[in-house]
């Protein structure tokens, strides 16, 4: 019998965007054999990207209804034991649910739901379940992101003072000013995408890198968001001013109409003692910078780093990795957990992420719909 943990992925069929991102994250690191599928909601289109891939057959299903229940009447040494969903946000709640309720481990994609409500209801579950679930904030699994949080945790940086975290994408700019094309894309749609496009989508992300490195919870913000046009119900770009119970405070600001920008999420992390800075696309260069001494730049992989990041680098220092392997970070902190081995808290977002991610989402779109005022976050 194989040592591999026997994985199911929901959605993420080649038609899209994320499903490369999963599939060759689970591979890397050894720890995976992805075992069952629904790839599409259709099941042609599902066999024929299982046979593309060359995964067998025999255990791609319709509907994930139909995955649960046939795996359900397998012996539990042959059942899938995690399942990834990689499906459009409004999918997440009713597939997460039905899994932590038949006892499998959760990899999902975030945002982990639509609206904070499901996130709570989740949560409860998850808590009923007692098995292992993680949200891919797949760039916490950068190694120079990991070792900006255990800097932060010794102290390098001292009291944390501002925090400044950007995620400027401009894809939907030749989309959104077409009626025809903004109707037309599933992220656009509140339906399938939940509450907020521009900050369920990756202002999220920039929450959760403020969280995940300073250890400090945003405890209210103010955001000032943007739908250009009337017709458009979704935030395509937004702001939003964070304090936390310290005196430290900070801005997020995410964007899908920064013309010409691609994946540009950067996080800056400023104390008393230095500061810290780190741009998703040069993954590779952590800034530590001071009042008196000149800029450092930290790579991956030189012993100077902390535990956690060294464990997130495969090959010597000067072999570049990238997103690839911060997902396979992720996965193989879940792959710790649920073979019971010790595993850094760090190594993947959990439960509580998805739920302060929903929590952050709501806030954002409650503090401009009341026409920007404070909110807190519970
Ligand atoms: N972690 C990240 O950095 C990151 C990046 C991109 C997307 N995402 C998230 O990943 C999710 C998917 O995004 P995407 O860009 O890949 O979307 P996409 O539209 O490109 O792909 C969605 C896939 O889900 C399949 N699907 C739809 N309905 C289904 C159903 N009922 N059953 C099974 N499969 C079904 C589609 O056929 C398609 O293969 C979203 O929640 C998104 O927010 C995360």
């Amino acid at each position: 019998m194989s040592k591999k943990i026997r994985l199911g992925i929901l959605g993420g069929g080649g038609d899209s965007l994320i499903g490369v991102l999963h599939r060759v994250a689970s591979f890397i690191n050894d720890n995976y054999q992805i075992t069952g599928a629904v790839f599409n909601p259709n099941l042609e289109d599902s066999l024929s990207f299982a046979k593309q891939i060359d995964i067998p057959t025999n255990r791609i299903y319709k509907d994930f209804d139909t995955l649960i229940e046939e795996e359900l009447k397998l012996p539990a040494e042959e059942r899938i034991q995690v399942c990834s969903i990689l499906t459009p946000n409004f999918l997440h709640f009713p597939m997460a649910k039905k899994l932590l309720e038949n006892g499998f481990h959760v990899i999902c994609e975030k945002p982990m739901t639509t609206t904070y409500e499901e996130a709570k209801i989740l949560q409860a579950t998850l808590e009923k379940a007692g098995t292992i679930f993680a949200v891919t904030h797949t760039y916490t699994g950068y190694p120079m992101v990991r070792q900006m949080r255990e800097m932060i945790k010794a102290g390098a940086i001292g009291d944390i003072q501002k925090v400044d975290a950007q995620y400027y994408q401009g894809w939907i700019n030749p989309i959104i000013h077409e009626k025809d094309k903004r109707a037309s894309t599933w992220r656009l749609d509140p339906e399938k995408s939940g509450i907020s496009c521009c900050m369920g989508d990756i202002g999220v992300h920039a929450f959760n890198m403020i969280e995940y490195t300073t250890g400090m919870q945003i405890k209210s913000l103010l955001s000032d968001l943007n739908y250009l046009y009337d017709d458009n119900k979704m935030d395509i770009d937004g702001t939003a001013l964070v304090r936390f119970n310290s005196n430290a405070k900070g801005i997020i600001r995410a964007s899908q109409i920064a013309t010409g920008e691609e994946n540009g999420l950067t996080i800056k992390i400023y104390g008393n003692k230095g500061g810290l800075k780190w741009e998703q696309e040069n993954p590779n260069y952590l800034y530590v910078m001071s009042d008196d001494k000149p800029l450092q730049v930290y790579k991956p992989g030189h012993a100077y780093n902390s535990d956690l990041s060294l464990d997130g680098t495969k090959l010597p220092p000067g072999h570049p990795e990238g997103i690839f392997d911060a997902m396979a970070n992720i996965y193989l902190g879940v792959a710790r957990a649920v073979r019971g081995e010790k595993y850094n808290d760090g190594e993947f977002p959990t439960m509580l992420d998805g739920v302060r991610g929903l929590n952050f989402i709501q806030s954002s779109v409650t503090s401009h719909q009341k026409g920007n005022v404070w909110i807190d976050l519970d």
